[in-house]
Formats: C-alpha cells, sequence, structure tokens
C-alpha cells in the first residue's frame, strides 16, 4: 500500500498573502495526520514565499508521523535541515520566478556538490531523496551518489492532453528505481482525476500532493479532502 505525504505549502501559501497568523500549516498538518497522512512535506523555498523557518522547526516538534523537507542544493539549506533534522530531505531544484518546480533535478549537473550534501544528511541520520524526472540516466546516476529514494517528477503527465506515454516513462523509471535499490516515491500535479493511474504503479511506495488536496480542503474540509486521497493513492 502506497503511502501518503501531505504537502501543506499552500496553506502558508493564503497565511504570506496576508501577512497573517493563520491559517497555520501546523493545524492542517493535525487534520492533515487525522485524515491518514504517512507524512507531512514542506518546501523551504529561499525565497520564503510560503513555508517559513519558524513553520519547519514547528512542524519537527509537533508531526507525529514523518517530516520530509523538500529543499534547494545550498549550503543555507543544509544547514538548517541538520539543525532541524527532518525524516526526509528531498531535494528539489529551484527557480525564483517559476510558479511552482518546473522540472526534476539535473543531477548529473549538481553531482559535486549533491554528493557532498547526500553524505552529510546521511551522516546526520536523514534520508535523502532526489526529485528527478522519469529519466533512466538521472535514476542511475541518483543510486550511484547514494541517494536513499527518488522521487519520481509526474508534472509532464499531470499536464499532457494524453498522458499514457508519460505514464510509461513513470513506470520504467519506478521499476528501474527498485530494481537498484531505491525508495521510489512520485509527485506533483496530482490531482483527484489523475492520480489513480499512477498509484496503479506498484513500485512506486509514495506519493506527496499538495495544490490539489488544500484546494479541495476549501470545500470538504482537510481532513476529508486528505481521506479522500488516500483513498485514491491506496
Ligand atoms: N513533490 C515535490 C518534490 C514538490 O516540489 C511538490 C510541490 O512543492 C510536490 C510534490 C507537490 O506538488 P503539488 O502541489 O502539485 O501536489
Amino acid at each position: 500500500m502506497a503511502r501518503l505525504g501531505v504537502n501543506i505549502d499552500h496553506v502558508a501559501t493564503l497565511r504570506q498573502a496576508r501577512g497573517t497568523k493563520y491559517p497555520d500549516p501546523a493545524a492542517a498538518a493535525v487534520a492533515a495526520e487525522k485524515g491518514g497522512a504517512d507524512q507531512i512535506t514542506v518546501h523551504l523555498r529561499e525565497d520564503r514565499r510560503h513555508i517559513q523557518d519558524h513553520d519547519v522547526r514547528t512542524l519537527r516538534h509537533t508531526v507525529q508521523t514523518e517530516l520530509n523537507l523538500e529543499m534547494a542544493v545550498t549550503d543555507e539549506m543544509i544547514k538548517i535541515a541538520l539543525d532541524v533534522r527532518p525524516n526526509t530531505v528531498t531535494f528539489v531544484p529551484e527557480k525564483r520566478k517559476e510558479l511552482t518546480t518546473e522540472g526534476g533535478l539535473d543531477v548529473r549537473a549538481v553531482r559535486k556538490k549533491l554528493k557532498k550534501q547526500i553524505e552529510e544528511l546521511k551522516k546526520g541520520g536523514i534520508r535523502v531523496s532526489l526529485f528527478i524526472d522519469p529519466d533512466l540516466s538521472q535514476v542511475e546516476e541518483s543510486r550511484e551518489l547514494g541517494a536513499d529514494a527518488i522521487e519520481i517528477h509526474t508534472g509532464q503527465y499531470a499536464d499532457a492532453k494524453n498522458g499514457s506515454l508519460e505514464l510509461e516513462r513513470i513506470r520504467t523509471a519506478a521499476l528501474k528505481g527498485k530494481e537498484i535499490g531505491l525508495y521510489v516515491a512520485a509527485g506533483h500535479g496530482l490531482h483527484y482525476q489523475n492520480t489513480k493511474s499512477v498509484a496503479a504503479i506498484r513500485e512506486i511506495e509514495e506519493f506527496n500532493i499538495g495544490h490539489a488536496i488544500v484546494a479541495r480542503a476549501i470545500f470538504v474540509g482537510f481532513e476529508q479532502a486528505v481521506r479522500e486521497m488516500r483513498e485514491l493513492v491506496r
């Protein structure tokens, strides 16, 4: 049964839009766990557009399941991760002007830096995952660099008019990852209509889903929105 990581970034987006104290991402995490989330995921972006440093620190104390911190490959972020000690760090590429994470990491391009950072985090007892496109060479490179896990970027699948080709790429990458001993997660752009087909890929052990859950929560409440997504991924 696949696990569901609930990404609560956009609860913070709503808060930051007005500079208020509400809605509180930590309260959303509690509701998500009540609804059956197996993990809480947050992306501490370099521009701090949604999740703030204090959110990550609070969540470390309040999350009962596991905390997955998504972050860019920078020295500043490594320092924060080693201090906060989330269960997992997921390295993601980051561009200042993007609306959301636009593609997977080019693992080869940041090889040297990544290798060092993966070692440091693993020494600190933190699991390391790399957010990559469904590309076999990126999967193999992730393993060579010592990552524990990969998260396959499902954005192209979500955006495609006919997602079947993209679905095959995801399946092939997931199979490869599993075959070479990686834990395989997937996420980005998944919603209540397109998740079931990806969730049918048995090799994917975890999904990280955010925007669609937060959007649905407006109408049915956070706990229920998570419960419905959990049914889909399982
Ligand atoms: N996984 C990763 C690595 C991400 O960067 C994001 C977006 O922050 C997600 C999952 C969740 O994507 P979405 O909000 O589209 O569900």
